[in-house]
This record gives structure tokens, sequence and C-alpha cells, in this order.
């Protein structure tokens, strides 16, 4: 570990997950504030109110889905440094609209400010992780990719703690929450300007020299050329892997009945109602009869138990492996909102139940945090040959954003129709990804690749 490559994997990892993560919490504790707001300007009734607060919070996906498209042509283009770190701007142009909206009261700015953080997060989602296993040498990058999903869940955090109505989520303070985006920006910009291109990059554009002078910069005189070697050599193996067309992903049973789960994984993970926590879990707590402050403290906490859970399935996923994981985590999913559902319908009766329905939220993060959230990331990538994974990860990535969209889209409209049954949509989708997931999906720690794809054969 040098300096250099310290210094770039922090660059890469805060400053990327970072606007992921905060972007994806940070609206959450003041709905109320700037919801008020809004409607102060557009008049609105209930109803309208809920479909642009929702479609506020979940337009980002949309964004998340475009960034995500751009991801391959930009890093091939421009290089992976470069499109970091042009993304920054990107992220402070949407900080500065997003912030700037409650100024010139116009809050359709901050529904494009929303749209155009999404992309920077597609984009991070992208070449955050790819510039991060491009630098890492070989045995740290298990270790350094995992760096960028718990950055994620540690910004989601900070967000809810700096939002809650104590500090930055009041009535006048609101948008310097979402100036903050330019915070991170800045760090990055500078943190990338000073960081080593990714070495695949450089030799995939025949800068040869270039490759050698940084990978000594990041690796040392001794380990520079060697690893710069292993760097060539799996270049050169790509290029010798069977060219895998979308045509073959729709056709070839190897790769599309592993496509088909690996979506269903990212509808499932969705569908777990985690994003309905994640960006509403203030507003569960006050349906359970939690004061608006209390409320609030107990979704910092959710954070909290995001990231220490988060940290322990690094090693969980490895001891249990990925199936049983997975398949606990949807079967105590459904069980627990099953209770939590229970919980909202007499919690205005027996009064106690709001603390079983803050127990019960908890439970779920630490259920979410252990299957549902790594492992369809983790089995996804081993379910095909190397030559399939780049072509599998460019279709389910946008599913994961697609899915992530409909869900914030759907949750409150149907909350405010269904009242807590609309947790009977997640506690059914769960069900069925427990069965069809015990079913159809294979165990994948410690199995070569060749005997899973005979699986699916
Ligand atoms: C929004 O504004 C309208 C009219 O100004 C008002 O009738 C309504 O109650 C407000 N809604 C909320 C949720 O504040």
């Amino acid at each position: 570990m040098t300096c250099v490559l310290v210094w770039a994997v922090l660059a890469s990892s805060i400053g990327s997950g970072f606007q992921h993560g905060y972007n994806t919490g940070v609206l959450n504790a003041p709905q109320k504030v700037i919801e008020t707001w809004m409607n102060e300007t557009w008049h609105m009734d209930d109803s309208e109110l809920t479909i642009i607060w929702s479609t506020t919070t979940s337009i980002m996906c949309i964004g998340g889905i475009i960034g995500g498209a751009l991801t391959s042509l930009l890093s091939n283009w421009i290089g992976r440094r470069k499109t970091l770190i042009l993304n920054n701007f990107i992220a402070a142009a949407a900080g500065i609209i997003m912030g700037g909206s409650k100024y010139v009261n116009q809050p359709w700015m901050l529904i494009l400010g929303r749209l155009i953080i999404g992309i920077n997060a597609g984009l991070n989602a992208g070449v955050g992780p790819m510039y991060l296993s491009e630098i890492s040498p070989m045995e740290l990058r298990g270790a350094i990719g995992s760096m960028y999903q718990l950055v994620i869940t540690i910004s989601i955090l900070v967000a809810q703690a700096v939002s809650i109505n104590k500090v930055l989520g009041t009535e006048t303070l609101w948008p310097i929450l979402l100036f903050l985006v330019l915070i991170p920006a800045g760090y990055q910009i500078l943190g990338m300007l000073t960081s080593p291109e990714s070495l695949k990059y450089l030799l995939e554009t025949n800068e040869d020299e270039k490759a050698l002078s940084e990978s000594v910069r990041l690796f040392g005189e001794e380990q520079g050329p060697i690893n710069l070697d292993l760097i060539k050599n799996e270049i050169e193996d790509s290029r010798l892997l069977p060219k895998v067309t979308m045509r073959d992903m729709l056709h070839v049973a190897k790769y599309r009945r592993p496509l088909i789960i690996m979506c269903l994984l990212m509808g499932a993970q969705q569908l777990s109602g985690i994003n309905a926590v994640i960006y509403y879990s203030t507003h569960i707590f006050k349906t359970a009869d939690l004061s608006e402050e209390n409320a609030q403290i107990a979704t910092v906490g959710v954070g909290l138990v995001n990231v220490i859970t988060t940290i322990f399935s690094v090693f969980l996923v490895e001891m249990v492996g990925r199936k049983p994981l997975l398949i606990i985590g949807f079967a105590g999913m459904t069980l627990d909102l099953s209770l939590l559902l229970v919980c909202l319908y007499y919690v205005e009766s027996i009064a106690i139940l709001a603390y079983a329905a803050v127990v019960l939220v908890y439970l779920f993060i630490i259920l979410f945090a252990i299957g549902a959230g790594s492992i369809p990331w983790i089995m996804g990538s081993e379910l095909f040959a190397t030559a399939a994974r780049p072509l599998a990860l460019s279709v389910a990535v946008p599913a994961n954003w697609f899915f992530n969209f409909v869900v914030g889209l759907i949750f409150l409209p149907l909350q405010k129709i269904l009242g807590p049954a609309v947790f009977l949509i997640f506690i059914v989708s769960q069900a069925f990804a427990t069965v069809y997931f015990h079913i159809k999906i294979p165990e994948t720690k410690n199995r070569p690749i060749d005997e899973i794809t005979a699986l699916f054969e």
C-alpha cells in the first residue's frame, strides 16, 4: 500500500460513493418542510403534493439510468479519471440548482436538480467501482471494491444525521443540505487531479510509457512493473475470451437463465421495500406514533444499523455462503414486514406497538443488509462466465435503478390510498422471492464457473 494508492482509493471511493449515498438519504427527514415550501408556490391538494414529492425523490433514479448509460461511453473516451472529475461539475451544477431553487422560489428546479444529481450518481456507480478495481492490486481488489458500498451506507447515515430538524432540516436551512454536495465534489476534483489514471485504460489506449510511470507511482519501484505486467496479461486473456452478444444473452440457456434470475434479484431487492424505508422511515415512525423529533432520531438509527450490518455482512458472506443468506434475508423480511403491518394497524389502540414497529424497522434493515442488499451484486457476477459479465451488468444496473424508481414513485401515493396495507405488496413479492430463489438459484461460493454454467444448461 503506497500513499498514492491510498490517496486515489479515498478520492475515488469517498468522492463517488458519498454523492450516491448522501443524495439517496437526504430528502427523507426534511420531507415536511420542503413539501410545505413547494405547496406555497404551487398550491396543490394533498394527492398532487404526494405525487410531486414522490417524483422529486425518485426522479434521481431516472438520472441514474442515464448516468449508467453514459458510463462506458465516457470512461472509454476521456478515461476513468477525467470522467470522475467531470462528474463533479455535474454534481456541483445539481447542488446549485437544488439549493438555489428556494431563493428564486422555483420548485421545478429542485426536481431538475434531482434528475441531474441522479446522472451524477449513475456515473459514479459505474465509473467509481471500475476505477477502484483497475487501480487495485489483485489481492486487494475484493476489499477495495467493497469500499464503494461501505461509503454509500456511511453517507446515507451522514445525510440522515445532518437533515434532522435539530441540524439543517429546518424551514430556512434545508437549501444548505442540498448545497452540501459541493464539498465532496470539490474534494474529488482535487483528489482525482492528483491521482493516477487507470492502468487498464492507459494500456488500452496504447500509452504504455505513461502506464509504467503511473504504475510505479501506484505500487512503487519494485511492484510497479510487475503489477503492470499482470494487468497486461489480464487484457490479453480477455481478448481471447469468446464474444458474447445481446443475442446470445437472450437465446442461450446458460446466459438467459442467470440473466432472468439476476433481473428478478434486482426487482426483489427493490420490492423488498428498502427504499420505502430509507426514503420514508421518518414517515413510518410517525405513523407508528413517535413524535417528529423522536421519529427523526430513530431514522438516524436506521442509517447506523445499516452501516454496522454492511461491514459485518462482508465477513458473513464468506462464512455462510450466498444462498442461505439470501433466503434467510427474504424469508425474514417477509415475516418482519407482516408483523410491522400488524403493528401499524393496531398502534392506535395499543400504544406500545409503536416501539415494536421501530424494532421491526431496525430488524428489517439488518435482514436486508445481510441478504437482499449485498448478495444480488455478488451473485450476479458469479452466475456468469467472465465473457458475459459486463453485458449482464449493463442489463442489471439499469434494471436496479428502474425498480428503485418505480418503488419510490408509487410508495407514497399507494400508502395514501391503502394505508399500512401498502406493505402487502412488499410482503407478497418477498414471499414469492423466497420460494423462487430457493428453487432456482445455485450456491456460487467456492464453485468454479463451469460447474455453475453447466447447471443452467
Ligand atoms: C397546500 O396549499 C393549499 C392551498 O394553498 C391548502 O389548501 C392545502 O391544505 C396545502 N396542503 C398541505 C399539505 O399543506
